[in-house]
């Protein structure tokens, strides 16, 4: 087994844990997850990437409860989800926090936001004063405004959405939250802030981050570990720096191959064109090799314009004009364009 960071708590142990489905119309069964073993330190972001039905959501649902694995057992903060008492059993869960692909259908359309984040509190008992307190804490914190709170999910943009998936999520103050695809339905521009705040409030109530993408960049921002899965095991695990510059295994290895081709970066860039060097750097790498994934970038300029994603993006970033092969864009128009053209298709 793997070890965490350095003097961390364990805050998560998943031991041989295999998960089997009967194959529809026979006696056979499918080995979705087949014997994994894995720890999670405290504050630690574990990214786990592999091709779509390698098995990633199913070892997330074992790992947090949401399924039983049908072989193999796990520990939050070292105790069993199985064999305790409903008390017991919810007090256990309240250390977990789940944050879905899809903020729409994660959150009760007839529920207003205030609602959507105050019922994990109701469910646990709290009383109204303090769900109260604690609604309008996490409202700000994830940089939503009050009058916000009365509105219903499809009033809200995506990205405002995740933000009430988010806040709900954390809303008793988990230790750990499972992270499935949390920014892949989101505009590109959204999915920066989603993933700045996400990366912000890891930092400041020290979570531990189970992540699931197939974005490789995010995964290597957000990320210390990586794990990558093929057909129920993983095959790879280490520190996400080392796992995605020098894989090992020859799937890793295929699988970064498969995303920069996608990409397209490396040839489309101008060689002095250093992203890195722009305020926030990775992020805004993050940011443009997302564009680039859809248009081949040739330049961005200004290029060495600070651009704060803590702050207004938007406005920030409708000050660039983006120059690629089939003209030059403001950001937005370029957005729009990819979302005609590429993204439209998904
Ligand atoms: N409830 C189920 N019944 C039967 N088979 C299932 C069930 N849930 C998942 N599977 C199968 O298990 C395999 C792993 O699915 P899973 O959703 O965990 O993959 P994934 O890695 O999360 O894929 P994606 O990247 O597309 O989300 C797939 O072949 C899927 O069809
Ligand atoms: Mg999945």
């Amino acid at each position: 087994m793997l070890e965490g960071p350095a003097m961390s708590k364990k805050v998560m142990e998943i031991s041989g844990v295999s998960k089997k489905f009967q194959v529809r119309g026979s006696k056979n069964l499918f080995t979705a997850v087949d014997d994994i073993s894995i720890e999670l330190f405290e504050g630690e972001v574990l990214g786990v990437v592999g091709e779509s039905g390698s098995g990633k959501s199913t070892l997330a649902r074992c790992a947090f409860g949401i399924t039983s694995p049908t072989s193999g057992s796990v520990k939050i903060l070292d105790q069993s989800l199985i064999g305790k008492s409903r008390k017991k059993t919810r007090e256990l869960r309240s250390n977990l926090g789940f944050v879905f692909q899809d903020p729409a259908g994660s959150i009760n359309p007839r529920m207003s936001v205030y609602d959507a984040i105050a019922e994990p509190l109701k469910l646990r008992g709290d009383s109204t004063q303090d769900i109260d307190k604690r609604v309008n804490f996490l409202i700000d914190r994830v940089g939503l405004e009050t009058k916000q709170l009365l509105r219903k999910s499809h009033e809200l943009s995506g990205g405002q959405c995740q933000r009430v998936a988010i806040a709900r999520a954390l809303a008793t103050n988990p230790k750990i939250v499972l992270l499935d695809e949390p920014t892949s339905s989101l505009d590109l521009s959204v999915q920066a802030q989603i993933l700045n705040l996400l990366e912000e409030l890891r930092r400041d109530f020290n979570l531990t981050y189970f992540m699931i993408s197939h974005n490789l960049d995010v995964v290597a921002h957000l990320s210390d570990r990586v794990a990558v899965m093929k057909d129920g095991k993983f095959v790879e695990v280490g520190a996400s720096s080392s796992v995605l510059a020098n894989p090992v295994h020859p799937f890793t290895r295929e699988l970064i191959s498969v995303y920069s081709r996608n990409l397209e970066i490396s040839s489309a860039l101008p060689a002095n064109f250093e992203l890195d060097n722009w305020q926030d750097g990775p992020l805004n790498k993050w940011a443009f090799q997302n564009i680039s994934q859809f248009l081949p970038v040739q330049e961005i300029s200004p290029a060495n314009s600070p651009l704060s994603l803590a702050t207004d993006l938007d406005s920030e970033i409708e000050k660039l004009t983006i120059s690629t092969s089939d003209g030059t864009f403001s950001f937005s128009e370029l957005i729009e364009e990819t979302h005609t053209d590429a993204l439209g298709g998904q």
